[in-house]
């Protein structure tokens, strides 16, 4: 067997081998299949006769996804500009020592807009400001460039993920709760552990899954069977991604923020975070809070309620709290009420931070 023949029989074997895989992983309740050895799930799954081929196929992502989807995704040109041109400038200013804030101000107060949004989220719950902070100056002031840095991309990013050009409106609805509820929750963390992010939490968990939405626009007609949003974000929900797409939200998402020129740190987020392990040293730390944050919003959307939260079964714990186990008692203690607070709140608005 050769050729053409011996390729198709390999495809065949390989999507029966998927299908068996979501049966192995479902049974032995695996919830993070990429912390697996794929040779251990291949090994465990009986009567199949592996070949390297189909290994490389099934198992290990693609560094791009596909041509014809990416191509798809610049077509949208300006519609998917993630970060305006003034947001952008603002953001390389305020990176320079030598900017002053008069200048920082003078540059975002060109997008009216984004000056808005940025003193929105300054001054909302979340933020906990106990006065509340009346132009960008003050908010300079009292937050300083870098955290004023993560505001701009929270703002940014936030409006584009509210702005997809998706073909259903309670898609967006349904994804930009979600990405409020993970962003809200990783700053809810980060202030209650004392994790020591300066803002990046909120702008990680908003973006995390953006992937979700640009499957909507690239592949409108394959995304309900993609993706069912029924806010489980299970292995198997990657592997279905990948058989009718041949790639996933994970490597989609972070493809498209890397072209963005948006921040290593936040695509590592959004490529690595249902593997938080797969992140570099540098951004591990910030890619499990996500994740974690990921679960309870998750629980959340599926529940409805807090009640009945099992905090041990956070699949991202170990990475986050791994060796501090002082932290990790307070997490499994605090966690339901960290999420009735920021559902309370989040149900108290229809527009979260008031992005438009
Ligand atoms: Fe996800
Ligand atoms: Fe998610």
């Amino acid at each position: 067997m050769g050729g053409t023949e011996e390729f198709l029989s390999v495809r065949a074997e390989s999507f029966q081998q998927t299908a068996y895989q979501h049966k192995w992983l479902a049974t032995n309740r695996v919830r993070n299949r990429s912390q697996v050895n794929p040779t251990f799930i291949v090994k465990s799954v009986k009567g199949m006769s592996m070949t390297s081929a189909v290994l490389e196929e099934v198992c290990t992502t693609t560094a791009n996804p596909p041509e014809e989807l990416r191509s798809r995704l610049l077509a949208k040109g300006d519609k998917l500009q993630m970060v305006p041109d003034v947001a952008m400038k603002a953001l390389a200013l305020a990176k320079d020592p030598r900017c002053s804030i008069a200048e920082f101000t003078s540059v975002v107060e060109r997008d009216v807009k984004l000056a808005a949004d940025i003193l929105k989220i300054t001054n909302s719950a979340f933020y906990g400001a106990r006065h509340p902070i009346l132009n960008l100056r003050q908010a300079v002031v009292r937050l300083g460039f870098a955290h004023c840095r993560n505001v701009i991309l929270a703002a940014s990013l936030g409006s584009m993920m509210k702005r997809m050009p998706l073909s259903e409106a309670w898609l967006q609805t349904v994804l930009w709760r979600h990405a409020v509820l993970t962003g809200t929750l990783s700053v809810k963390l980060n202030q209650t552990l004392k994790l020591g992010f300066d803002g990046e939490e909120f702008t990680a968990g908003l973006i995390h899954d953006v992937g979700r939405s640009l499957i909507g626009v690239v592949a409108p007609n394959h995304l309900s069977a993609a993706d069912p949003l029924d806010f489980e974000e299970s292995p198997e929900m990657l592997l279905r991604e990948r058989d009718i797409l041949r790639t996933d939200h994970c490597e989609l998402g972070a493809w498209f923020m890397a072209h963005s020129k948006l921040p290593s740190t936040l695509v590592e987020v959004v490529k690595f975070h249902h593997n938080p392990v797969g992140a570099t040293k540098e951004n591990v730390k910030l890619v499990a809070l996500t994740a974690v944050a990921d679960d309870m919003a998750n629980y959340l959307q599926r529940s409805d309620t807090a009640d009945g939260y099992d905090p041990e079964s956070n699949f991202a714990l170990d990475v986050l709290f791994g060796g501090d186990p002082a932290r990790r008692r307070q997490f499994v203690t605090e966690a339901v009420d960290m999420m009735e607070l920021v559902s309370r709140e989040a149900n108290s608005t229809n527009q979260p931070f008031g992005l438009s």
